[in-house]
């Protein structure tokens, strides 16, 4: 296709593209040199396969592939380490060996499987993203993190293991239900507010068409949708390439997540969708920042006002601040024992700040739930 375009993620000898456009028509031309004569496991769910599975394995197969395709249940709950026993024991009995492909199709709950069994089965064999939630093709289908949840908490098993490609049709958003689009938009604000006010400016103009598009009876994904999803994918590139393996800059994508971690710990996971999270713990952020005199008062009102226009939630919900605040500790052990706020500076720019002062913390938090 001829309007699709192309970014790649510079890590080296793992270095891929992420092919971006509106059809299936370029992936068996992109996945043969990846496929020839390979067997391949296509792991996606129920909801998806009936979508989009047979394009796929119609792709595989004129790549000169032979498709096995893998279907797991629907549902984060089923992020676990029994699903992805069971899926790399039907890998086995396909018959798949240390040079077979694994391609994910569907949302990150999917990717995170596909890459995760991909990365361990038989010590490592490759895999391509085809992301089919807006969250997927901005966030987790690019960058390599896989995993799985543990009853103990989410993602506490994964693996760093990075895609061969990813093939992003965002015409497949057509069927995603609005809510999931509006979760996963926002994590694209979220690319705004992180590294690009041209970016942000744009949102601010296209927002109120696009929830118009999306959210009508007959919803259409406009083309701007594509060429948003692309510079989300350019600056996530961009930052995975410096830090692949969050030893610093990457920890910038937390943005409004360390709130929104505390919020979705608190409420169980599944009441609000992560996005929900994020946008009301990027509101709180940026209050933080405004407490301790990082940002004026009107960054904070240009955020809220992008992401009531794309109808998300910015209120945090009424919960006891203690509560909230023992929730942070979670956090630390991912980011050497202290608590790890991204704050924003100005629209397109971030700091990180370790343990700010209780008294901002608390301060922020109420403003956040009046
Ligand atoms: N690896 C990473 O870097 C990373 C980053 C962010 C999030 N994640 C993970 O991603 C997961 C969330 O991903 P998600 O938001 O995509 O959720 P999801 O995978 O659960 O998908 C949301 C829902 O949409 C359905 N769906 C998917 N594509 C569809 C389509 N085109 N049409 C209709 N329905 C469709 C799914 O079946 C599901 O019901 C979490 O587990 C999170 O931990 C991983
Ligand atoms: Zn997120």
């Amino acid at each position: 296709m001829s309007d699709a375009t192309k970014v790649s993620v510079a890590l080296g000898a793992r270095s891929y593209a992420i092919h971006c456009g509106a059809s299936f028509a370029a992936l068996p031309a992109t996945l043969a040199p990846l496929v020839r004569g390979r067997r391949c496991a296509v792991i996606t769910n129920t909801t998806v396969q009936p979508l989009y599975g047979a394009p796929v394995q119609a792709a595989l197969i004129a790549a000169g592939a032979t498709p096995h395709l893998l279907v797991m249940p629907d549902g984060e709950q089923h992020k676990t380490m029994a699903t992805a026993e069971r899926v790399l024991e039907q890998m086995a009995a396909a018959a798949l060996d240390r040079g077979s492909l694994v391609v994910a199709l569907g949302g990150g709950v999917v990717g995170d499987i596909a890459g995760f069994v991909a990365g361990v089965f038989m010590r490592g064999i490759e895999f391509v993203q085809i992301p089919t939630t807006l969250l997927a093709m901005v966030d987790s289908s690019v960058g390599g993190k896989t995993g799985v949840n543990l009853a103990a908490g989410k993602n506490l098993v994964g693996v760093f293991h990075q895609p061969r490609c990813v093939y992003i049709n965002w015409s497949t958003l057509q069927t995603l239900p609005a809510r999931e689009f509006w979760a996963g938009y926002a994590e694209v604000i979220k690319y705004g507010m992180i590294a690009d006010a041209d970016l942000f400016a744009r949102l601010e103009r296209e927002t109120p068409a696009l929830l118009r598009a999306i959210t009508a009876a007959a919803p259409t994904i406009p083309n701007v949708v594509g060429s948003i999803i692309e510079c989300c994918c350019a600056i996530k590139a961009r930052v995975v390439a410096a830090d692949e393996r969050e030893n610093g800059l990457r920890a910038i994508l937390n943005y409004g997540h360390t709130f929104g971690h505390a919020i979705e710990q608190l409420t169980g996971y599944g009441t609000y969708a992560h996005g929900e999270a994020v946008a009301r713990g990027m509101h709180a952020a940026a209050l933080l920042a405004c407490e301790l005199g990082l940002c004026p008062q009107a960054l904070v009102q240009r955020q809220r006002a992008l992401l009531e226009a794309a109808g998300l939630p910015v209120r945090f919900p009424a919960l006891e601040p203690d509560q909230v605040m023992a929730a942070f500790q979670h956090d630390k052990k991912t980011s050497a024992g202290s608590v790890r706020f991204v704050l924003p500076r100005a629209i397109g720019q971030v700091e990180l700040v370790n343990d700010p002062p209780v008294a901002a913390l608390r301060a922020a938090l109420r403003a956040a739930q009046a």
